[in-house]
């Protein structure tokens, strides 16, 4: 096993050897269909696709999950109308705003991965303010994945590796897998174990390319608005009745 795998499943010792997902990634796709099917503009199906997002951090901890991260807005997601994106900006404010205070009463760590460094300057504040007030919590993580792109957070990772060996911070022979993926938005989060896509699309749009290298995929056709608690103890069902073999055969995991 290639320690840059960080698996973070682990049989706990009264679960009977059945092993449960720690980190549960969700592409949340949906909300334009939902909305165009009920004759509703997109943003209104954004806006429910906000409350879906709410139930499922709601039930990640009831499936105790440790870990929950969330696709949101991709940097392929620039080129809707401006509207559109406005709009999504917008929900992304008033969620942090809403949500915080619960988030960081029941002991829930708010991190933002994604380039951060051209968001509009309100914005760039309040990811700042989740952050940083929610730091010490350690019950459970929230990962926003906003303005997010896998291709991209790699590229940061490997400008920022290079930027370190040109300052004599860090020695061309140290970097492995493990140690670049140190250099990534999601820093120390183990790996996703499930990712999760809604609304019938079988593919990963740039999504966590090298955390998800050894995840289970789980794509269901419900649109993400209609994603619930049953739908989400359903997908991790399915996730305990796989085999992970990380390349290996079949029953040997040594
Ligand atoms: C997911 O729903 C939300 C974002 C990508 C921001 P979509 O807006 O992609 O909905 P569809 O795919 O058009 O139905
Ligand atoms: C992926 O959904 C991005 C998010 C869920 C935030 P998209 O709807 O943007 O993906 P494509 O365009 O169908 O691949
Ligand atoms: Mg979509």
């Amino acid at each position: 096993m290639n320690a840059a795998q960080k698996p973070s499943t682990d049989p706990t010792p009264d679960s009977g050897g059945v092993v449960s997902p720690v980190h549960v990634a969700i592409i949340m796709d949906g909300n334009g269909r939902w909305a165009k099917a009920r004759g509703l503009r997109r943003t209104d199906g954004h806006r429910e696709g906000v409350e879906a997002a709410r139930r499922a951090v709601e039930a990640a901890q009831d499936l105790g999950l440790k870990y929950l991260t969330l696709y949101s807005f991709s940097t392929e997601n620039w080129r809707r109308p401006a509207g559109e994106i406005r709009d999504l900006m917008g929900l992304l404010k008033q969620f942090i705003v809403d949500d915080l205070p619960r988030l960081k009463k029941e002991g829930v760590r708010v991190r933002i991965i994604g380039d951060k460094v051209n968001l509009a300057p309100d914005v760039s504040a309040l990811v700042q303010r989740a952050e940083s007030e929610t730091r010490e919590n350690q019950k459970f993580v929230l990962q926003i994945a906003f303005n997010y792109g896998g291709r991209d957070e790699i590229l940061r990772a490997a400008k920022a590796a290079i930027s370190a060996i040109q300052d004599g911070d860090l020695q061309l022979e140290d970097v492995n897998e493990s140690l670049f993926s140190s250099y990534l938005d999601t820093g120390d989060t183990p790996d996703p174990d499930l990712v999760i896509r809604t609304s019938g699309e079988k593919r990963i749009s740039n999504f966590l390319i090298w955390q998800a290298a050894y995840a289970e995929y789980v794509f269901t056709d419900v649109l993400w608005p209609d994603f619930n608690a049953e739908i989400f103890a359903k997908a991790i069902e399915e996730f305990n009745n796989r085999e992970r073999r990380y390349g290996g055969v079949a029953g040997k995991t040594g």
